[in-house]
């Protein structure tokens, strides 16, 4: 261990000391034990245990140079925190830790992740092509607990010479005999795309191709992920730089998926892009798979580069959470998301059933944390209200998600409104936490996220005509 780890691990502590205080902490989302999270990383079922690994700042709320938190987990749903794994103290991660994944093969996990690296300032820098490094680093573990030496394994000059200094977030997959690693990208043309490199060995990658757009696609691909699921190859990226038309009225970036056509290591075509989730809060998921092959995605419950818009948990010493883990699946030929099923066993107190009469309000009073499922939507009417402050509402051929006040103080911090076209809905389910809502529609066709911070727990459901089901997340 080397001076600069063991003041790391010393201030940590001390940082980790000072507890975040209580009122929006959240029930049965993963959250840093203070300061600041952003990325899930190395998610991963691993010698019949979860680790969820995240972007971790202890020393700010607010942000600051990334580590590797560590949580383990039996069911995705109660975490335990095991510390941090991984210090920025080496001169190729020195300015991050940055995303990355665990690949396991033969009982040992392989942790593949981003040393980010910021030249001291120039102003001949501008860090996109100057000024900064993004180096491939491996870490090897035999039981997800201790770690071996970090090995550097690729750095910028390894990358095609047309990229710009934005190369990261590795994630590899196997196919036959052939491990691959796809990374995003930034060419010096501020082109987003994402690379991918080949190995034999999981040591040494050679640069094998690239996935691109028909058309130029935002500047950036973040954290970008490859996966099959029901007959469908998904390519997932964290886009930046999407701008006009429908973009305007979206986040500042976008977490999407495109379908692929053909063979992406050779002959493809990508779909069009969509959305994993409509609402304020969603960016870098990851995806993995559990040991009976279910294709689990987590994101992070965040935003980068809001400035305008503020977390209310700031001032309890703490910011953002990891969305619920979710199911992906494939129904009548679309992708869609569920809860995992483990919700189901969790401990949950029915509240209330009933089949929901013309201009009756289905009222749920006192319950910060629950399950509703409103079934059988006829005619797309529905509207929720929740803690008096967040509005759910069809109208129009679209779901909406929108705040009443969209004071910086209040509920809303500052947001306004959320929404994606369609032309009917059927059901909708609602995962409400302490401080965050995940809305599922159409059996999670759509999905829209966001934290809030409401001043009563009180939902009030319209939908006549449909069946309501709420349950009590204990
Ligand atoms: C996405 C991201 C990644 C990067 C990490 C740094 O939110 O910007 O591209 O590795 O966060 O925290």
């Amino acid at each position: 261990m080397n001076a600069l780890t063991r003041d790391l691990i010393k201030l940590t502590k001390l940082a980790e000391g000072a507890k975040a205080s209580a009122p929006f902490r959240q029930s049965f989302h993963l959250m840093p034990p203070v300061g600041w999270l952003n990325d899930p990383n190395g998610l991963c079922w691993f010698k019949g245990v979860y680790h969820a690994f995240f972007q971790y700042s202890p020393f700010d709320p607010e942000g600051g140079v990334k580590l590797w938190g560590h949580y383990t987990s039996n069911d995705m749903i109660g975490w335990e925190y095991q510390g941090v794994a991984f210090y920025p103290d080496q001169p190729f991660d020195c300015h991050g830790v940055y995303s990355g994944c665990a690949f396991i093969e033969d009982g040992e996990m392989y942790i593949y992740y981003t040393g980010n690296v910021k030249l001291e300032d120039r102003e001949d820098y501008d860090y996109i092509n100057t000024g900064r490094e993004a180096n491939t680093v491996l870490v090897t573990s035999k039981d997800g607990m201790q770690f071996g030496r970090k090995k550097e394994l690729m750095r910028n000059t390894d990358y095609p010479s047309d990229l710009s200094r934005h190369v990261r977030d590795p994630k590899v997959w196997k196919q036959g005999d052939t491990y691959y690693m796809i990374q995003g990208a930034r060419t010096k043309a501020d082109v987003g795309q994402a690379i991918i490199f080949e190995s034999k060995d999981m040591l040494n990658w050679t640069f094998k191709s690239r996935v691109e757009s028909g058309e130029p696609f935002g500047y950036m691909w973040e954290c970008p992920d490859y996966f099959e699921i029901g007959g469908v190859k998904v390519l997932s990226a964290s886009v930046q730089g999407l701008e006009g038309g429908v973009w305007e009225h979206r986040n500042v970036y976008q977490s999407g998926y495109f379908t692929v056509e053909g063979d992406i290591l050779e002959k493809y075509a990508l779909s069009e892009y969509h959305l994993w989730d409509y609402g304020f809060d969603y960016y870098a998921p990851q995806s993995f798979e559990t040991g009976d092959g279910r294709r689990i995605l987590i994101a992070w419950m965040g935003m980068p580069d809001c400035e305008e818009y503020t977390n209310l948990t700031i001032e309890d010493g703490w910011q953002h959470c990891f969305t619920f883990p979710r199911e992906v699946y494939v129904k009548d030929g679309k992708v869609r998301q569920r809860p995992v099923k483990e919700l189901e066993k969790r401990e949950r107190k029915l509240q209330d059933v009933q089949d929901l009469q013309d201009a009756e309000d289905f009222e749920i009073e006192g319950c910060r944390t629950c399950d509703l499922t409103v079934a059988g939507i006829k005619d797309n009417a529905f509207r929720a209200v929740l803690g008096g402050e967040l509005i759910l509402e069809y109208r129009e051929g679209r779901f909406e998600m929108r705040f009443i006040d969209q004071n910086k103080t209040s509920a809303s911090a500052g947001r306004g409104l959320r929404y994606a076209e369609m032309e009917r809905i059927e059901d909708v389910r609602l995962l409400v936490d302490v401080s965050s809502v995940e809305v599922f529609v159409n059996g999670g066709e759509y999905v829209f996220t966001t934290r809030y911070y409401p001043k009563s727990a009180h939902i009030r459901v319209e939908a006549p005509g449909a069946q309501a089901e709420v349950s009590e997340i204990i």
